[in-house]
């Protein structure tokens, strides 16, 4: 039978090299925080019952971040380390068998394959667990492993403890481990909090299984890379870079064409669907999903976005929690925010911005316009240059214009306001009344012709300068 896996995920710190206000695993890298990076790696080897957060620092800033459900958590109210981390987990922690990953909550990059093999590891019938290390050129920091002459661990000790013979070693604990959870928590109790830092250290619990006869086994993966454990943001602006260019060469093996990849922005959890092309200096943030054979042009900023197949987005579209459908062109110089909805086969241009407005399926705004707060039918054509006026200072208004309409360049549409099917705004109308369907509606001075008024003009203008 498998056995329970629980993962306890150790978030409750400041961080204060980080030298912010905000809880260290609240940072971000690659689009999104810390802790949800290793809580995604963590779920490849429990369900989300079986992972337990410990929270501190903004205990409920961080566990709003966490958008996975059924997760659980724990409280550390006062940081004292992270083996009374561990302690304060422990109700939490449905299974008090098993096997029990801790990992430190502020590794971003680390791979679920590496924790999959840890496991392996840690399983095997004389160990009462296995914990990573690896080597590192500059160690500082990290704590030491202490081998033994079996090549076993004797201890970790942290760096403040380190006599000036352990500051040369370079193997280190990155803080990932998997014990036996039986043995673990019968003498997790014996951490005593005898060090400089008067800290209860998790680290102390390799010796103390060792001295009831247990082993736990180093499993050393040769590449550091995976293992960086955040503390400045010198070292987020790192992860951020190897987040990132891990995405796009996923998002190439799997079919899509990033022009330029290092200059491109890409959060972990965009999705993008093969044959589509990301030109260079793109940015896809947040939640964006992008459909089949788009192209994303140059300069383009677009957060939380849904993009169907085959969409064009020209050059420097910033781009809103909106959606776009089928066969569209967007941009250059587009803004789409708060939920607008531009339907299959439509067209906005340069200098167009749409606000909480629907824009029906074949409809066109090609050139300067402002639509907010607007419910636009199928094949409408919208002038260069209308507004609707959706706000009198108060309170915003609703502007409706349905299928088929034509408004004419430079119209401003005074809402509340509702033009219905088929009509026609003249050019420059300042429309403030509904509009029956098929009607041409013209709100503009009538146009007054002075014949001969011009040349008069020049001639008068011409008589004054020579007698000056
Ligand atoms: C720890 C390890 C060290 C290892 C390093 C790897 C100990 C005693 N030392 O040191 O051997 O090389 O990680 O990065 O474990 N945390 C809590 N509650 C606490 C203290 C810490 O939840 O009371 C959390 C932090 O939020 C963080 C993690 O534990 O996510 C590690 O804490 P940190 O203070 O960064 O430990 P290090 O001093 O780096
Ligand atoms: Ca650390």
């Amino acid at each position: 039978m498998k056995q329970p896996v629980t993962v306890v995920i150790l978030a409750a710190g400041l961080g204060t090299r980080m030298k912010s206000n905000k809880a260290k695993v609240l940072h971000q890298a690659g689009g999104d925080t810390l802790l949800n990076h290793i809580i995604r790696a963590a779920l490849h080897v429990a369900p989300p019952e079986g992972i337990v957060a410990v929270v501190g620092h903004q205990a409920a800033q961080v566990r709003e971040s966490v958008k996975v459900p059924g997760i659980r958590f724990a409280e550390q109210s006062e940081q004292k380390g992270t083996g009374h981390a561990v302690l304060c987990a422990r109700e939490a922690v449905a299974q008090n068998g098993g096997q029990l990953f801790i990992l430190n909550g502020d590794g971003p990059l680390l791979r679920s394959e590496t924790l999959a093999a840890l496991i392996r590891h840690a399983s095997e019938d004389n160990l009462a667990g296995a914990l990573i290390t690896t080597e590192m050129d500059d160690p500082s920091g990290y704590g030491r492993i202490v081998r033994d002459d079996h090549g076993h661990i004797a201890a970790i000790v942290e760096q403040k403890a380190a006599s000036p013979e352990q500051l040369k070693i370079q193997e280190v604990n990155p803080g990932l481990y998997c014990f036996k959870a039986a043995p673990f928590w019968e003498h997790i109790g014996e951490i005593q909090p005898n060090n400089a830092a008067r800290e209860y250290y998790l680290t102390d619990m390799v010796e103390i299984l060792r001295r009831h006869g247990h082993r736990v086994a180093p499993f050393l993966v040769p590449d550091a890379t995976e293992l960086l454990g955040i503390n400045t943001r010198v070292e987020l602006a790192v992860a951020d870079g190897i987040l990132r260019a891990r995405k796009a060469r996923d998002l190439m093996l799997s079919g899509v064409t990033i022009e330029n990849p290092d200059s491109v922005t890409i959060d972990v959890n965009v999705d993008i669907q093969p044959d589509t092309v990301i030109e260079a200096n793109v940015q896809l943030r947040g939640e964006t999903r992008i459909g089949t054979g788009c192209r994303i042009g140059t300069g383009s900023v677009l957060r939380d976005c849904e993009i169907a197949d085959n969409v064009t987005i020209l050059p420097y579209v910033v781009a809103d929690a909106s959606r776009i459908g089928a066969n569209s062109a967007i941009g250059p110089f587009s803004r789409l925010r708060l939920n607008a909805d531009a339907g299959a086969d439509t067209h906005i241009g340069n200098f167009v911005e749409l606000k909480k407005t629907r824009l029906g399926a074949g409809s066109k705004a090609q050139h300067l316009a402002y639509l907010g707060d607007a419910a636009i039918g199928e094949g409408v054509n919208i002038g260069a240059g209308t507004i609707t006026c959706n706000y009198d200072g108060q309170k915003k208004h609703p502007t409706s214009i349905a299928d088929g309409v034509f408004v004419g360049s430079n119209s401003t549409l005074v809402a509340p306001l509702e033009i219905s099917e088929g009509a026609y705004i003249a050019a420059g109308s300042v429309i403030t009344k509904p509009v029956e369907a098929d009607a041409l509606a013209i709100g503009r001075a009538y146009q007054v012709d002075k014949p001969g008024w011009a040349k008069r003009r020049r001639e008068s203008q011409k008589q004054a300068e020579k007698k000056a």
